[in-house]
């Protein structure tokens, strides 16, 4: 029988590629999502691409009756991949309790669960966020965590430091937190991608929109960082490469093939590029000419950081391939579809 794992959030951006690649590597998938930033349609465009609906619940996993009730009903999950949380950096400054509340009631509720109905794995989405400003690149595992820049940061940051102990105190419990780069690109298909409520706070997404015509202008967030170009540098991963690397948690955990029960990961591409080279790179993906200009800092933002993917590539045997401008195009693509140009 094939194995069942639940995945929350997995309406989301990263979920619902991480519920296509779990589904065509054969494991049974059960959704749980408050449909607080996706839509329902998305279960219906997986169906398109992988041949099968997931099972799908729509509760807020910070309701500790609700997810109480959900563990009681269903049985035999083998492990769960937690997505689910709000993650807008602006958002969780004006409204730190929401965020508080939102990503750290619903990590905790879940881990009850886990120790009351026996499920022992459990895949949780960090973030590069934990490192803040690094002294030395590329980061590796091993790099310190700084204090987080926002709340949401900080929910991050909570989260894995509430998993880490969890486990301590629950030997028979497994973790793998998976700390992200920057996720960018769509399903090749097109029929899943990344969809920002309002306007984007993320770049790829105020790119695309910008080509397509919604946005007027590109902001870039200053050009006088101490980079090549004086633009902010991040580690920018395809986003279908990132969920690849979650099937591959999974089997480790449900293999037993994990060396301690709270393993860190980061998923990168071990490059940096800069907003520039990325304005440019997608221009020469798509032949779309971008409108730009240059304006302040943006508060809060790092100047730059990247991945040292040795230890994923060689303990995981998991590296993301795809290149820059192949991601930037499946961007496009999601967008064109969306808009129905
Ligand atoms: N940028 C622009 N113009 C835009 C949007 C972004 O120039 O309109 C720049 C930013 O200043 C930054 C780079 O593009 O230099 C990437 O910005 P994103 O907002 O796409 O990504 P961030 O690196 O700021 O954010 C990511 C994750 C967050 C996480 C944060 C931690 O998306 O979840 O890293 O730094 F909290």
């Amino acid at each position: 029988m094939a194995n069942k794992i639940l995945v929350t959030g997995g309406t989301g951006y990263i979920g619902s590629h991480t519920v296509v690649e779990l589904q065509e590597s054969g494991f049974d998938v059960i959704i749980v999502d408050n449909l607080s930033n996706s839509k329902i349609e998305v279960l219906d465009n997986i169906e398109k691409i992988t041949g099968t609906k997931p099972a799908f619940e729509n509760f807020d996993l910070a309701d500790k009756d609700k997810t109480d009730d959900f563990f009681k009903r269903n049985g035999g999950i083998d492990a769960i991949i937690h997505f689910a949380a709000s993650k807008a950096v602006g958002e969780s400054v004006e409204k730190p309790i929401l965020y508080y509340r939102n990503n750290l009631v619903s990590m905790m509720n879940i881990l009850e669960c886990q120790i009351k109905y026996d499920v022992a794995n459990i895949v949780f989405s960090s973030s590069c966020t934990v490192y803040g400003q690094p002294d030395v690149l590329p980061v590796t595992e091993q790099t310190p965590r700084k204090d987080a820049e926002s709340p949401y940061g900080n929910t991050k940051r909570v989260n894995e430091d509430i998993l880490n102990d969890t486990v301590a105190a629950n030997p028979k419990l497994n973790a793998i937190a998976l700390r992200y780069f920057n996720p960018v690109g769509a399903h090749p298909s097109a029929l899943i991608g990344e969809l920002p409520l309002g306007i984007p706070n993320n770049l790829v997404p105020f790119i695309t929109q910008t080509a397509a015509g919604l946005r007027d202008e590109l902001k870039v967030f200053g050009d006088n960082y101490n980079t090549p170009d004086g633009s902010a540098i991040r580690d920018y991963i395809n986003v279908v490469d990132l969920a690849k690397a979650h099937v591959v948690a999974i089997n480790r955990l449900l293999s037993g093939k994990n060396k301690t029960n709270y393993e860190v990961f980061n998923l990168g591409t071990g490059f940096g590029y800069s907003v520039l080279e990325m304005i440019l790179g997608f221009e020469k993906a798509t032949g779309v000419k971008l409108n730009y200009k240059i304006v302040d800092r943006r508060a809060g933002d790092i100047e730059k950081i990247w991945a040292d993917t040795t230890y994923a590539n060689e303990e995981l045997g998991w590296k993301a391939e795809k290149g820059l401008e192949e991601t930037l195009l499946t961007s496009w693509n999601w967008e064109k579809y969306v808009r129905g140009i």
